[in-house]
C-alpha cells in the first residue's frame, strides 16, 4: 500500500521534472531565436548598405564578438548613415532621405563584346564624336552611372601634331572605357615648340598635372595612335605595373622581346613613385620604355600582362614625325638605369605650363619642356 503511494509520488515528481525541463528548453528557444532576430537585423540593415542580399541569413563570421569592449554595443556595428538604407517603415518615404546606395562595379563588367573591329579608314571629325559621346563631360571626363569604380584612371597622351589621330582615339577609346566601368579623364600632353620629342618626360609632366586636377589612384600612359582591338583588356591598374599593349599589328601581334614595355603602360600612383616616375632625359625615339622596364625590375617589381589573344592593338599608320629621330645614346643609358633612377625621375622634372584648356572630350595641357642637352663633339 504504501509502496504503491511512494510509486505514483515518485512518478508524479518525474513528470513535474519532465515538465520543467521541457519549459526551460521552450525558454532557451525562444531567448535563442530573439537574440538571433536582432542580429538578422542588423545585419540586414547593414548588407542593404553594401548592396549584397539582405534577405540572406548572416553569416557567423561576420559578426565581431569583441564585445567585451565596454562600447562595443549593437548600434556600434550600424555603419555611417550614408551607407544604410532608411528604417523600413512602410509608412515613411524613404527616398526622398538618402540617396540610393550605388554597389561597387563588378570585376568583370557586364556589358563588354570583346573583339573590336577597328579601321582607320572612315572620316572622322570631332564633331561626330562628340555626338556619339554625350555622357562625358568637360576635359574628358566619365564616371560610371551605376556602380562604384575601386580606382579613378587618369590617361596620360603624350602629344604634338597629331590631330588625326586623336580623332580615331577619342571615337573608339571612349565607348571602350564606358563599357569597362572605368572612373576616367583623358589628358593629352602637347609638347611645344619644334625641339626633339620626349615622351617620358610628357608623360611626368601627365602625372603630376593630372593630381592636380583630381585625386587619381592610377595612370594608364598610351600613344596617340594605339588602340586596342578588345574591350576585355581593361584600362585600370594591377597589383603589378601593366603592359597592355602586348601584341601590335606592326609586330605581327607579337611581343617584340621579352622586356618590351611601350605602346600603352599603366601603373598605380604608389608604382609610379617607387620607381621614381620615368627618366627626363631620353630625347627623341627609343629607349625610354625599356628605361622604365628597367626601373621597374631593379625595383623588385614586374611586369603583368594580359592574355596573348586580348592585349591585341591596331596602330594607325603614319609617318615618322620629324623631331622624334631615334635617339643614338638610348642604347648607352638603358644600361645605366640602376644609376641615374634616383636623380632622374619625378622627383627632378621641370617644365613649364603654358595653357590647360579643357574641351568637351579632353584636355590639353601644353607644356615647354626644353630641349636636349647638346650632344659632345665626335673627335
Ligand atoms: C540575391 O538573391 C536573389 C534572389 O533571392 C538571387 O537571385 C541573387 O543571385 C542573390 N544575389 C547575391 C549577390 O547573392
Ligand atoms: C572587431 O572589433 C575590434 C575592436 O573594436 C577590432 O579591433 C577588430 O578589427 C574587429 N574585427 C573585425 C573583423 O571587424
Ligand atoms: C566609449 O564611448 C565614449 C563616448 O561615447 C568615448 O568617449 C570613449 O572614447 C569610448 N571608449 C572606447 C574604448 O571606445
Ligand atoms: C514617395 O516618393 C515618391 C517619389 O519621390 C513619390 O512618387 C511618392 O508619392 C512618395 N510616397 C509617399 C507615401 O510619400
Ligand atoms: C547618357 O546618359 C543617359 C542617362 O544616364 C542614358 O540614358 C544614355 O543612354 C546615355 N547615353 C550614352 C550614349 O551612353
Ligand atoms: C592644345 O593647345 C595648344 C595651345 O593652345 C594648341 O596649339 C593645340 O592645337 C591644342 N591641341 C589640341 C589637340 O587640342
Amino acid at each position: 500500500m504504501s509502496r504503491l503511494m511512494l510509486g505514483r509520488t515518485l512518478e508524479r515528481v518525474c513528470k513535474a521534472v519532465l515538465l520543467l525541463c521541457l519549459v526551460h528548453f521552450l525558454i532557451m528557444m525562444i531567448l535563442y531565436f530573439d537574440v538571433y532576430s536582432q542580429r538578422f537585423d542588423i545585419f540586414s540593415r547593414f548588407n542593404n548598405g553594401r548592396g549584397a542580399n539582405a534577405s540572406r541569413w548572416p553569416h557567423h563570421s561576420y559578426y565581431n564578438y569583441s564585445g567585451a569592449r565596454p562600447n562595443a554595443t549593437f548600434p556600434s556595428y550600424i555603419p555611417s548613415s550614408e551607407q544604410l538604407l532608411p528604417s523600413g517603415k512602410p509608412e515613411q518615404n524613404s527616398t526622398h532621405t538618402t540617396p540610393k546606395p550605388i554597389p561597387p562595379c563588378p570585376e568583370v563588367p557586364p556589358g563588354l563584346v570583346g573583339r573590336l573591329l577597328i579601321e582607320f579608314s572612315s572620316l572622322m571629325s570631332m564633331e561626330r564624336v562628340q555626338r556619339e559621346n554625350p555622357n562625358v563631360t568637360e576635359g574628358g571626363k566619365y564616371t560610371p552611372p551605376d556602380c562604384r569604380p575601386k580606382q579613378k584612371v587618369a590617361i596620360i597622351i603624350p602629344f604634338r601634331h597629331r590631330e588625326h589621330h586623336l580623332k580615331y582615339w577619342l571615337h573608339y577609346l571612349h565607348p571602350i572605357l564606358r563599357r569597362q566601368k572605368i572612373d576616367y579623364g583623358i589628358y593629352i600632353i602637347n609638347q611645344l615648340g619644334e625641339d626633339t620629342f620626349n615622351r617620358a618626360k610628357l608623360l611626368n609632366v601627365g602625372y603630376t598635372e593630372a593630381l592636380k586636377d583630381a585625386e587619381y589612384d592610377c595612370f594608364i600612359f598610351s600613344d596617340v595612335d594605339l588602340i586596342p582591338m578588345d574591350d576585355r583588356n581593361l584600362y585600370h591598374c594591377y597589383d603589378q605595373p601593366r603592359h597592355f599593349a602586348i601584341a601590335m599589328d606592326k609586330f605581327g601581334f607579337r611581343l617584340p622581346y621579352a622586356g618590351y614595355f611601350g605602346g600603352v603602360s599603366g601603373l598605380s600612383k604608389k608604382q609610379f613613385l617607387k620607381i621614381n616616375g620615368f627618366p627626363n632625359e631620353y630625347w627623341g625615339w627609343g629607349g625610354e620604355d625599356d628605361d622604365i622596364y628597367n626601373r621597374i625590375t631593379l625595383n623588385g617589381m614586374k611586369v603583368s600582362r594580359p592574355d596573348v589573344k586580348i592585349g591585341r592593338y591596331r596602330m594607325i599608320k603614319h609617318e615618322r614625325d620629324k623631331h622624334n629621330e631615334p635617339n643614338p645614346q638610348r642604347f648607352n643609358k638603358i644600361q645605366n638605369t640602376k644609376n641615374t633612377m634616383r636623380k632622374d625621375g619625378i622627383s627632378s622634372l621641370m617644365y613649364r605650363l603654358v595653357s590647360i584648356k579643357k574641351y568637351p572630350l579632353y584636355t590639353n595641357i601644353s607644356v615647354e619642356i626644353g630641349k636636349p642637352p647638346p650632344r659632345p663633339l665626335r673627335g
